[in-house]
């Protein structure tokens, strides 16, 4: 019986010292990373969220804002809040860099290049000192040269380092599709590839359906074209509306991708990554479908892309490459 007690007391000491309770970091206390907080902690997605930003308070002010919603909206999440220490972040399992300065109406993301590279390396350099073994998801602006940027600066596998904009654009894709075909927005579905940019990106009508029944038998070719533009225009509407950038749905946004990696979900995400050879390009960081579970990327799923679409892909990436290139000629990496 003793024996019996023993074993069961040593299991359970085990099984506490392996446990490692799930930290994920948010840089830049902005609108999209403070919102991105506030989801990641509603859904209980990690057992901790440090919020970091360099504007002394921000950071600490938003995430006691947060936490004084905990006992209302019922979450055990704890947001910490935090100017500049990186120590705070350390051993985070993902790492979000929402850092940069946000568009402002008229403005292409792209034009936040030079400004914004600047600000991802310092913050990169800073997390991969004390979270070595993290998965980096990138927010920042122009997005699809920001991941290739943190991928080149921290040498990692390219499975470690996930763009996000592909998640938002369907999402906006999605729910214009639903505006026209005025049902429930849960029943559609589609995806946007390419650049996260007013035009690199596309969304793929050929692909979406509603509840499996592709879009194009429902609606006029005119409403459909219609749907793609507003998608492509989604984010600078929002700027022209709110002022600066949206936040809501970039915010709910990284939370739905964290999840998936902390939770190794698998889900199928269109994230902008670093490919080599897959859809005929290489040395190029771009939005495709991807599986991500918490190895990050698991796999690119390919696509059979139609001729035009295939030439509104290289075109993208072509535009895509610019930007990466033109970090290269800042002298941000070789
Ligand atoms: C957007 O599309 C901020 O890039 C982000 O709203």
């Amino acid at each position: 019986m003793m024996i019996k007690y023993i074993a069961l007391f040593s299991l359970l000491l085990l099984t506490n010292c392996a446990y490692h309770a799930t930290k994920v970091t948010v840089v830049g206390a902005g609108n999209v990373g403070a919102t991105a907080a506030n989801v990641l902690a509603i859904n209980e997605v990690a057992a901790e969220v440090v919020l970091i930003d360099i504007k002394e308070g921000l950071a600490e002010g938003k995430a006691m804002d947060i936490m004084q919603t905990a006992q209302l909206v019922g979450f055990d999440t704890v947001v910490k809040g935090v100017t500049n220490d990186y120590s705070t972040t350390a051993n985070s399992d993902v790492v979000v860099i929402t850092s940069g300065v946000p568009r402002k109406p008229g403005m292409t993301r792209e034009e936040l290049l030079g400004v914004n590279a600047k600000i991802v390396k310092t913050v990169v350099e800073n997390l991969i000192k004390f979270s070595p073994e993290a998965i980096f998801v990138v927010v920042a602006n122009p997005m699809d040269a920001m991941t290739h940027l943190t991928l080149k600066l921290t040498g990692l596998p390219r499975n470690r380092i996930i763009g996000m904009g592909g998640l938002l654009d369907s999402s906006r894709f999605k729910y214009y599709l639903s505006q026209a075909l005025n049902c429930n927005h849960n029943d559609v579905h589609g995806i946007v590839i390419g650049g996260h940019g007013d035009k690199t990106m596309i969304p793929l009508a050929r692909f979406a359906t509603y509840k499996g029944i592709p879009v194009s038998t429902l609606l006029p070719e005119e409403k459909i074209e219609e749907v793609v533009k507003n998608t492509m225009v989604g984010g600078a509407t929002m700027t022209k509306l709110l002022g600066t950038s949206a936040w809501i749905a970039p915010g709910a946004s990284i939370s739905h991708l964290v999840e998936s990696i902390v939770k190794d979900q698998k889900k199928l995400i269109p994230c902008s990554v670093y490919l080599q050879g897959e859809y005929g390009l290489k040395d190029v960081t771009i939005g495709v479908p991807v599986v991500i579970g918490r190895n990050g990327v698991e796999k690119i799923i390919p696509m059979d892309l139609n001729e035009q679409e295939l030439e509104l892909f290289n075109n993208s990436a072509k535009a895509v490459k610019e930007n990466e290139d033109t970090l290269k000629d800042l002298g941000f990496f070789n």
